[in-house]
């Protein structure tokens, strides 16, 4: 058996590293003990190469509002992960996140997943848009289009499109301009899902337009 100081020790450090975490994230989504070294690379890198997320995804994985990079903000850690391994076996394929993701190590990737699923990070208000785009797009989303044989989305990426995780991401307060890109991306075949694919292909890119429009006006899901 140890000794009683042992024990105590034990207890007072993971207490610090609890109250540590804890300042980081917030309760919710179920943290582990990976998520301080997710924030490590997430604010600094890798030594192997792998850039700093925060420059582009920011601290609390909002991004800068551009669109040209997702919010990662409690996005399912499962999810995540998946596509960090998808840009390394060309699944997925991107100029600027292949490198980063093959620069990771196999516990790096579930360390970053499971920090961005768990931040906490603030509501980003939504842009204006016009009415009937939104109208458009909330129509396709939860209606489908069965001439086109298009399922409606929140089939998958629940209703408001919160997500279902662990498969399924959120895609309500997602920035509308990554949501289009991203249809793209599966249009042209740089991004490959069996589930996304008579989606991206029997659809326009004024549909894309209509459908990024309604979701990035919807609450995204929190950690709270
Ligand atoms: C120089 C900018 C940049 C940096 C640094 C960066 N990313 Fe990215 N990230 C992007 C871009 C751009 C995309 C969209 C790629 C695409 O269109 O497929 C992206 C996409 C992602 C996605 C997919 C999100 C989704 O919703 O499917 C994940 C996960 C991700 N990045 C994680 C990370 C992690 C973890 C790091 C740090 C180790 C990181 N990124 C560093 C630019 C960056
Ligand atoms: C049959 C289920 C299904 C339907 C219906 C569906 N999706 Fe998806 N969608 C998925 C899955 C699964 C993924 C994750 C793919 C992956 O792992 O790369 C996904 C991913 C996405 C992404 C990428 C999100 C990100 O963070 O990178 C976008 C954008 C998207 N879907 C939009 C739509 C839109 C818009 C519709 C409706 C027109 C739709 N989806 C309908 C299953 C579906």
């Amino acid at each position: 058996m140890k000794p009683i100081w042992a024990l105590a020790i034990a207890i007072m450090v993971s207490t610090t590293l609890v109250a540590v975490v804890g300042a980081q994230t917030q309760a919710g989504a179920q943290k582990t003990d990976t998520t301080p070294r997710g924030a490590e690379v997430v604010a600094h890198g890798t030594s192997a190469g792998a850039v700093a997320c925060a420059r582009c995804h920011g601290f609390d994985g909002l991004a800068d509002g551009s669109g040209a990079f997702p919010i990662l903000a409690n996005q399912n850690a499962d999810y995540l992960s998946k596509q960090l391994r998808d840009f390394t076996d060309g699944t997925r394929l991107n100029a600027i996140m292949t490198p980063i993701a093959k620069a990771l190590k196999d516990e790096e990737i579930g360390a970053v997943a499971q920090y961005y699923a768990t931040v906490h990070a603030t509501t980003v208000p939504p842009p204006a848009r016009s009415p009937d785009l939104v109208k458009r797009g909330e129509t396709l989303a939860t209606t489908g289009d069965t001439g086109r044989q298009v399922l409606p989305c929140t089939g998958c990426h629940g209703q408001k499109g919160v997500g279902e995780p662990p498969v399924t991401p959120y895609l309500a307060g997602q920035y509308g301009h990554y949501i289009v890109s991203q249809m793209v991306m599966f249009n042209r075949g740089y991004r490959k899902n069996a589930l996304m694919y008579t989606e991206a292909h029997h659809l326009t890119e004024g549909d894309y337009e209509a459908l990024g429009a309604y979701f990035e006006g919807l609450p995204r899901p929190s950690a709270e």
